[in-house]
């Protein structure tokens, strides 16, 4: 993968765009030339993104403040509409956005922590996914990256068990959707991101790379020359 890739005049929506990896790679698409759809819960934040991405002297990007953990499927048929109407079309979707919820034994899991996960993590892409299919087949070559972790260990509660049906949705829209547009999963890997600061709180975190080291996996898998589909990919060695 190269990371001279251009994203000139493709349309993408990020979610969780206002800090961490969303944000790294809001500004890496929009540095390459994409206008980026920012899409989080706190509003702040997402104004902080716009504005470092305008003085880079990147494309513009747009705001769409939404609460993951509460939103209905109304609310992303809503979301699609304006898209429609501002766009047309969109040529790329980034599920970044998650909720770690709590690290604890499954017997001891709080029902309310464990709906809010999957609420976040599978649900909302889900029916995101759902109500933006109709504008991804308006592009010439749409792509839906997933943001996958693979937490096999013991503890890692409703996050390891909604990653894993993460994984389990980009393998069945793989199958279902033939290509058009595009699914793929990628796993970041260790990274200096705020999640793994959560997750290894006895790390080091500068022994691990920066999140920008990951960018060219994720552009070029938004770019419209990308042919790459239905594949888990580590970002790290892409
Ligand atoms: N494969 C791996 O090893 C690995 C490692 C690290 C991360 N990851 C994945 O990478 C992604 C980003 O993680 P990160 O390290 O950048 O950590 P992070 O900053 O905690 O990322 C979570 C993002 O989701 C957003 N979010 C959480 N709840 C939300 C809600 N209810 N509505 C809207 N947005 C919400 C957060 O927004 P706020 O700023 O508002 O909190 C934040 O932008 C996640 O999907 C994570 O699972 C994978």
């Amino acid at each position: 993968m190269t990371d001279s890739v251009q994203l000139n005049d493709r349309i993408l929506l990020v979610t969780g765009a206002g800090s961490g990896l969303g944000e790294t790679v809001s500004k890496a698409c929009a540095a390459a030339g994409a206008t980026v759809v920012l899409l989080g819960r706190k509003v702040p934040k997402l104004e902080k993104v716009y504005d470092d991405i305008i003085a880079a002297g990147g494309a513009e990007p747009a705001i769409y403040p939404l609460d993951l953990g509460g939103a209905s499927p109304e609310d992303f048929f809503d979301l699609a509409k304006v898209l429609e109407e501002n766009f047309g079309r969109l040529d790329g979707l980034v599920h970044n956005a998650a909720d770690l919820g709590e690290l604890t034994p499954l017997e001891l899991h709080t029902p309310g922590d464990w709906m809010k996960t999957w609420q976040i993590n599978v649900h909302s892409p889900l029916f995101l996914t759902q109500a933006c299919l109709p504008l991804l087949r308006n592009s010439d070559n749409g792509s839906i990256i997933f943001t996958e972790h693979q937490c096999d260990d013991a503890y890692w509660g409703a996050y390891g068990e909604s990653k894993a049906a993460v994984h389990h949705l980009i393998d069945s829209f793989t199958r279902e959707l033939d290509g058009v547009p595009r699914v793929n999963g990628l796993h970041p890997g260790p990274l200096q991101s705020p999640m793994r600061t959560q997750t290894h709180p006895g790390d080091n975190i500068k022994d691990y790379p920066e999140m920008s080291t990951i960018m060219p996996a994720y552009l070029s898998l938004l770019s419209a020359d990308s042919d790459v589909n239905g594949q888990h990919i580590d970002a790290q060695s892409a």
